[in-house]
């Protein structure tokens, strides 16, 4: 990890985690037509307003929530306390347009870090620095009355500088009145002609008071302020190789991904990824040295629909056996190749390997210059032996092709093992 000027937050239990739950949840779940839907129909406050009128998650239980994370596998959660819309989930003393305010008369964050705490989650804060309801955020590109002239006109003298305070006083509200908050993503900036960086935001000062009042909580990149962020967060795809920080050392990052295409509730969408994919995901992120923040956006009634719920049943199923090739797992050591279709990842602690076959083949996988660096090695989900035969051996010229000398060779069932994707654990030594 590089220095920085604005300090460190505390990334050790991160890296090992690997899995969490990412939340959001606000107004815009009643549109049900993705969380920009603000900005995308260009929709003013008086009619956004109906949202908030009608707010009424009457089935909101974060208690099965967080049981519903903890099957999953999942290790910590991130939940939108506030977003680009400006509605809070949480009492705050610095607005009215609040979850307290709405007929449901519940502090919903409150609620939710306590049931998520009781099942041993860590949580985590998203706070949008966007805001596009409150009066004095000065109207942008991403504005949803940008394209009003006379709106941009009337509004040409709202003061950032009160705007920045609001942030800072929300935060420390957050900061203050719920405990040990292990993260806080930020989002987003985007600097540059009619947009926001850290001068509007005044991220310096911001990311001073955040370090004075948690000092080891993790911060995400999107301050737009070099060396403030405790981890990357590349977004909606999958990096091609573990992320490096400026320096070339290996950044501490997160993948965040959504289970269908949009992250707040979205009743249209059908993008949903299968339990396969997602699992494929969270595996080839591990392999790379990185972490996955899965999304789950509920609906208007406080449920997490029946899509999400039956992908994250789905992923808890293989996680029961096989979370073992995950948390405290990062890249294999230096040399050590993933045969074709398989990915593997790598316990330094234990010095286990473990080998993820993606795509199930025909009896023999050949883990190239392995020959002398296996003991043993065992299917993962119910401990029995994957036998291999001895390097460079071969014991008919019909039955078994000749590997190299270096190389080990497993030897397979024919028909795969009842599970999504299967893991050979690799005892090394
Ligand atoms: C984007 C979007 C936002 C979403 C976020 C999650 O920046 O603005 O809607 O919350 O990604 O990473």
């Amino acid at each position: 990890m590089e220095d920085s000027p604005y300090g460190r937050g505390d990334t050790a239990w991160f890296v090992k985690d690997r899995f969490g739950m990412f939340i959001h949840w606000g107004l815009y779940t009643q549109a049900a037509r993705h969380e920009w839907v603000k900005n995308w129909e260009r929709i003013p406050d008086e009619t956004y307003q109906k949202y908030f009128e009608t707010f009424h998650p009457d089935l909101y239980d974060p208690k099965d929530w967080a049981r519903l994370a903890k099957a999953a596998g999942m290790k910590y959660f991130v939940i939108t306390t506030k977003h680009h819309e400006g509605f809070c989930l949480w009492d705050s003393a610095y607005t009215d347009y609040k979850a307290t305010n709405t007929s449901i008369g519940r502090d919903l964050l409150r609620e939710m870090v306590d049931a998520f705490r009781a099942e041993g989650i860590k949580v985590g804060f998203y706070y949008s620095i966007i805001d596009w309801h409150h009066p004095e955020f000065p109207v942008d590109k991403y504005h949803p009355q940008r394209d009003d002239q006379a709106f941009r006109e009337a509004t040409k003298d709202r003061d950032m500088k009160v705007y920045a305070e609001y942030m800072r006083n929300q935060v420390r509200e957050l900061l203050t009145n719920f405990g040990k908050i292990d993260i806080l993503w930020f989002d987003f900036s985007y600097p540059g002609e009619d947009g926001k960086g850290k001068e509007d935001w005044e991220s310096e000062k911001l990311i001073k008071m955040i370090r004075e009042l948690q000092p080891d909580i993790m911060v995400n990149n999107r301050l737009d302020l070099v060396g403030s962020g405790d981890f990357v967060t590349p977004e909606q795809f999958q990096p091609k190789e573990g992320m490096k920080n400026a320096d070339g050392t290996p950044a501490v990052w997160e993948a965040c991904q959504t289970l269908s295409g949009s992250w707040g509730y979205h009743r249209d969408e059908m993008t949903w990824k299968s339990v396969n994919q997602i699992l494929w995901m969270l595996i080839d992120g591990v392999s790379k040295g990185g972490n996955m923040l899965m999304n789950v956006g509920p609906t208007g009634r406080g449920e997490i629909d029946y899509r999400a719920k039956a992908r994250l049943e789905g992923i808890g199923a293989w996680m029961h056996y096989n979370s073992r090739s995950i948390y405290n797992c990062g890249a294999a050591p230096e040399g050590m190749v993933a045969p074709p279709d398989c990915r593997y990842t790598y316990n330094a602690e234990t010095n286990r390997l473990y080998l993820h076959i993606l795509a199930w083949p025909f009896q023999a996988i050949h883990l190239l210059g392995m020959a002398d660096k296996i003991k043993y090695a065992q299917f993962l989900h119910d401990a029995s032996e994957v036998r291999f035969r001895e390097p460079g051996k071969q014991e008919h010229s019909n039955l078994s092709e000749a590997g190299h000398a270096e190389d080990l060779t497993l030897l397979l069932p024919v028909v795969q093992p009842e599970v999504e994707i299967p893991v050979v654990e690799l005892f090394l030594g």
